[in-house]
């Protein structure tokens, strides 16, 4: 480890494996991932050699949002298991040296959190709507929503009062009408949180992803997005520079005094093997250069680098995203977080299988050999990185995107939230295949909550564990020489000269990674062996879309 915050800092070098709970594998049979099926498939994970395991939300809910709308914090949903299942798969993953973070969504409750009815039931006015943000509608009668601000789903962000009392008032929710936001200017709100924070660490899960906690904190003037003459984002100080300078809801300075509080409760804890808890930050829209506010040394321990997710295929670009956030994170003592894919994104192999630059209005053209080879390459690119890397379930394995579910079988709120135009996030969100046969791949014993795709048997994990050449023995030999090779050489990172089209960095001088992203081979330096490469290389060269790992002598 590095960094000098001492050895126990395990994040900082870690590679922690994404599990989307609804889809990596379901225990008891009716065709949804659970806590039985994770604990089933420990041993894979222990195998794959990950550190530490993220749980996306495993919380009571109505579903609205894939669990994303939390009912009850403090407890398991009955689909997923119960609280005594948690804990003991909680000690499972410790048993095998492996820590286990889980999903905090702050931002919003559902709207069936007692929270919210309560809110409802009290009334305008009331104490108890105060953890929310209940304004009156404008325009006549209060028929229009408070201000224009828009649901990141689709549609405004506001929904009226249902029901007789109040037909005047709406609701705040970013997200899904199901999501109604929390208002943390209100001290009680913040108060009930910790109490969710200690009811975990309690329970030995060592940290928390923090869903949207960019959007946590809001003006309370509530003001317009947009200006009504001009359709223009309403003009603020800084705007010009940074479009999310004094934003009504993105980013804004008072959430950071929410992390300082976690931080002091995290600090107050130490996990089983002797570490410190954690906290990893989900904060897509941020101004220039604001992640590093999230990663002060008394705020949150890692933030998801969404530009290096979101850059094309190019070395160029990529060359200069990781600068910046290597620097940006040195800055402020944190360790760089490097991020491929999650259950938000489409899949790596879709993603850099599709052609940039085609003709407008038709679909980009997407070569799936393609995007596997970049896959590969970048698998290894970024498992070469400083810091921590965070992977998505499935990348491991190859998987694409499903773009052909059936449209009944969506259930992204953004399909219907977009009047059915926008398909949503269904794609990556597959359940995982595990063998090359029966009802569900290995996923479990009933037919999966999405269908897989027929040619998923091949790619199923049985299939891949002996095959060398395999995406998964790929992941698996990388991530081990990872831990031999890698952690413990520092942050920093060297750019030699290289020619155009290929992207290398030296660690700790003795250790290169080259990535080749022209259409020719390059030669690979002399002298050097090469411990992984992620395809076959031409003699001593390294062909197009290929990265390999060197050591020198
Ligand atoms: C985060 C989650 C996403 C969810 C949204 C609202 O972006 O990753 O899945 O829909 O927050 O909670
Ligand atoms: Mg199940």
């Amino acid at each position: 480890m590095t960094g000098g915050r001492g050895e126990a800092e395990w994040w900082r070098d870690a590679v922690v494996y994404q599990v989307y709970i609804r889809s990596f594998a379901d225990g008891d049979g009716d065709g949804i991932g659970d806590i039985e099926g994770i604990a089933s498939r420990l041993p894979y994970l222990s195998d794959l050699g990950v550190d530490a395991i993220w749980v996306t939300p495993w919380y009571p809910s109505p579903f609205a949002d894939g669990g994303y709308d939390v009912a009850d914090y403090c407890d398991i949903a009955p689909v997923f298991g119960d609280l005594a299942r948690a804990e003991a798969l909680i000690e499972e993953v410790h048993g095998l040296g492996m820590r286990l973070i889980i999903d905090l969504v702050p931002n919003h409750t559902s709207d069936r959190h007692p929270w919210f009815t309560r809110a409802l039931a009290a009334g305008v006015g009331s104490r108890e709507r105060e953890w929310y943000w209940f304004r009156p509608g404008s325009g006549p009668g209060g028929d229009a929503p408070p201000n224009d601000w828009p649901s990141v789903f689709g549609g405004p962000a506001w929904e009226r009062v249902a029901g007789d009392g109040d037909p005047t008032q709406w609701f705040l929710h970013l997200f899904a009408p199901e999501q109604p936001d929390l208002n943390w200017a209100n001290p009680k709100v913040a108060e009930a949180f910790d109490g969710v924070l200690r009811f975990w660490f309690d329970r030995g899960v060592d940290g928390f992803r923090i869903d949207v906690a960019n959007a946590m904190a809001k003006d309370p003037a509530l003001p317009d997005l947009f200006d009504r003459a001009t359709g223009d984002r309403a003009t603020r100080a800084g705007d010009g520079d940074d479009r999310l300078a004094d934003h009504p809801y993105w980013d804004r300075d008072e959430i950071h005094e929410t992390f300082r509080r976690w931080r002091r409760i995290a600090d107050s804890y130490r996990d089983r093997l002797g570490g410190p808890k954690m906290f990893v930050a989900e904060a897509w829209q941020v101004r220039r250069g604001g992640l590093a506010r999230y990663l002060r040394a008394d705020e949150l321990h890692n933030a998801f680098n969404f530009e290096f997710l979101a850059t094309a295929w190019a070395p160029d670009v990529m060359r200069s995203v990781i600068d910046r956030h290597v620097s940006m994170v040195a800055a402020v003592g944190a360790g760089p977080t490097w991020v491929l894919s999650n259950h938000d994104t489409v899949r790596v192999v879709t993603r850099y299988g599709r052609a940039p630059g085609a003709t407008a209005g038709k679909e980009p053209h997407l070569d799936l050999v393609v995007g596997l080879r970049r896959a590969r390459a970048a698998a290894l690119l970024t498992l070469a990185l400083p810091g921590s890397t965070y992977l998505y379930q499935g990348d491991e394995l190859g998987l694409a995107e499903v773009e052909d579910l059936p449209d009944e079988a969506l259930q992204d709120p953004i399909w219907r939230r977009s009047g059915r135009t926008i398909r949503g996030r269904d794609g990556c969100r597959v359940p995982l295949p595990w063998s090359e046969d029966g009802p569900s791949l290995g996923f479990g014993a009933a037919e999966p909550w999405l269908p897989q795709p027929a040619g998923w048997a091949r790619l199923a994990v049985s299939a891949q564990s002996n095959d060398p050449g395999s995406m998964l023995s790929l992941y698996r030999r990388a991530i081990a020489l990872r831990r031999s090779h890698l952690v413990g050489r520092g942050h920093d990172i060297v750019w030699p000269e290289t020619g155009p089209g290929v992207l290398a960095f030296d660690r700790g001088g003795s250790f290169a990674c080259v990535v080749n992203f022209g259409t020719d081979a390059v030669a690979l330096e002399r002298g050097a062996e090469v411990l992984i490469a992620s395809g076959p290389l031409d003699g001593p060269n390294l062909p197009t879309d290929t990265a390999a790992w060197l050591i020198r002598p």
